[in-house]
């Protein structure tokens, strides 16, 4: 992996190759909006095709679900959002931007190697703190802030057919609740016994105050979310089991576990037994890429005593009846992506002196699994032939543009890791040469035997 020192070359790339825009970039964009082009909605989408395997196909107990992003109002009452989902916000006097108390404390003391609790202080703590350092606003320099103040981050609309009989209602901030209401459905139409789990992929929104990163925090976003109801004497044992559970899964879409730590929670919400983060050494430093949690009871019973409804299951063996705690694994995928492709980036010095850049995508993540080459135009007719046959089984691209060596530049930047290239030979022996991403080292294999070749090196 080239040590990349910001976002910089991986925004760039993005944008040259197709795998993430600027949100409504013809407008000028809109602040912290992005758009994935034809190449980043592969990745994302085998992204997403991974995890869903990982915890819904292959897991033996567990079901998926695809809730509503709109939601009963009273949802987020009981999942305490309409209280206490919010940021401790602050107003530069100077220059009127806004700004997260934590982060710039964050911000402040990863600059100064400073190893400290943020998540811990209180609203006063962090204000002093700030006034103690002189920590400067990041626009303008100067520190003169506003006190801190609690700003939700639900995004709200309204729902009604006259204007005075509307009803406020919230873009979902997290899509956990969609398995927790579910909770019931799903256990009687599976006939699932506990333990047993509910995973949802689907789009969130906060109205976060500072976003940026690229896509590491934006308003919009896509969680990959797992609810595992047990009973309350389980809930350590697989605690244990799902951090490790998700621990394999950041490997297995490539990402080194040199650049993966656990980092327990310094402070738990009130009705939390354990909580901790996979942190992922992104560009700018160590930060969450997914949080695990053990959530004890209390989601279910809040939304027992708000809904009414009696969300107990009844034990068939023991007859027993009881409020099934949960352990929550909850990762964002555009989060995932970017890590996965700050893992992937790399700069190669070639012998003949120039640079390829190279996406070292573990093959099943990879957007396209193959490109056919013809060596030249004359080439196309055959070279399509071919094209056409992979395409019933691969993702597959097609190029016919340039020498050959550029095309190989513009898949190695894609990360396509093999590329199937049809020359002369071809015509006389129904032969194709496999070039390999990583090594560049090229086998010559039979137009017969080259679905087998691809499905044995794509692991
Ligand atoms: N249901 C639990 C929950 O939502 P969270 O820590 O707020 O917990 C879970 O979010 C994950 O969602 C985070 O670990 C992160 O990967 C992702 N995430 C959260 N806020 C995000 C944002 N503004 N932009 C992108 N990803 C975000």
């Amino acid at each position: 992996m080239e040590k990349l020192e910001n976002l910089d070359k991986i925004v760039n790339l993005c944008k040259g190759r197709g795998f993430i825009f600027q949100g409504s970039e013809i407008y000028g964009g809109m602040g912290n909006t992005w758009d994935y082009g034809p190449v980043g909605v592969e990745l994302k989408n085998n992204i997403k095709k991974a995890w869903w395997k990982k915890f819904v196909q292959q897991s033996e107990n567990s079901f998926g679900v695809d809730a509503a992003i709109l939601m009963n109002s009273r949802v987020w009452d009981a999942s305490g959002h309409t209280a206490s989902f919010s940021d401790p916000k602050m107003d530069c006097r100077n220059c009127k931007t806004r700004h997260r108390a934590d982060n710039l404390i964050e911000d402040y003391n990863k600059k100064h190697d400073i190893e400290m609790a943020v998540d811990a202080m209180s609203k006063e703590e962090m204000q002093n703190y700030i006034v103690e350092h002189q920590i400067k606003c990041p626009n303008c320099g100067k520190c003169d802030f506003t006190e801190i103040k609690n700003f939700n981050l639900m995004f709200s609309t309204k729902r009604g057919v006259t204007d005075d009989s509307q009803d406020v209602i919230y873009l979902r901030p997290e899509t956990a609740q969609g398995e927790f209401v579910n909770f019931l459905n799903v256990q009687r139409t599976t006939r699932a016994k506990v333990p047993f789990g509910i995973a949802q992929i689907g789009k969130a929104f906060r109205n976060e105050i500072t976003p940026g990163n690229f896509i590491f925090r934006t308003i919009e976003f896509e969680q990959m979310e797992h609810q595992f109801f047990c009973k309350e004497d389980d809930g350590e044992k697989f605690y244990k089991e799902f951090k490790q559970k998700a621990w394999d899964f950041a490997k297995s879409v490539g990402l080194n576990p040199e650049h993966l730590r656990f980092k327990d929670h310094d402070k738990l919400a009130h009705y939390a037994k354990a909580a901790c983060d996979i942190q992922y050494l992104f560009p700018m430093g160590w930060s969450e890429l997914n949080g695990i949690h053990n959530r004890s009871a209390w989601d279910l019973s809040r939304h027992q005593e708000y809904s009414g409804k009696n969300m107990q299951y009844l034990d068939p063996i023991t007859n027993e009846r009881y409020i099934p705690n949960v352990i929550e694994y909850s990762i964002g995928c555009d989060r995932l992506v970017l890590a996965v492709l700050c893992e992937a980036y790399d700069e190669e010095q070639l012998e003949d002196g120039e640079t390829r850049i190279v996406m070292h995508f573990v093959p099943h993540i990879a957007p396209y699994k193959v490109a056919v080459l013809p060596l030249q135009k004359n080439l196309s007719e055959k070279a399509k032939e071919v094209y056409k046959d992979l395409q019933k089984n691969f993702m597959a691209t097609y190029d016919e543009a340039g020498s050959i060596g550029k095309r190989y530049r513009r898949q190695d930047e894609i990360g396509t890791p093999f590329c199937v290239t049809i020359d002369f030979d071809t015509i006389e022996n129904n032969t194709v040469t496999v070039r390999d991403r990583d090594t560049m080292k090229q086998d010559r294999v039979k137009i017969d035997d080259l679905e087998k070749y691809l499905i044995d090196n794509i692991k």
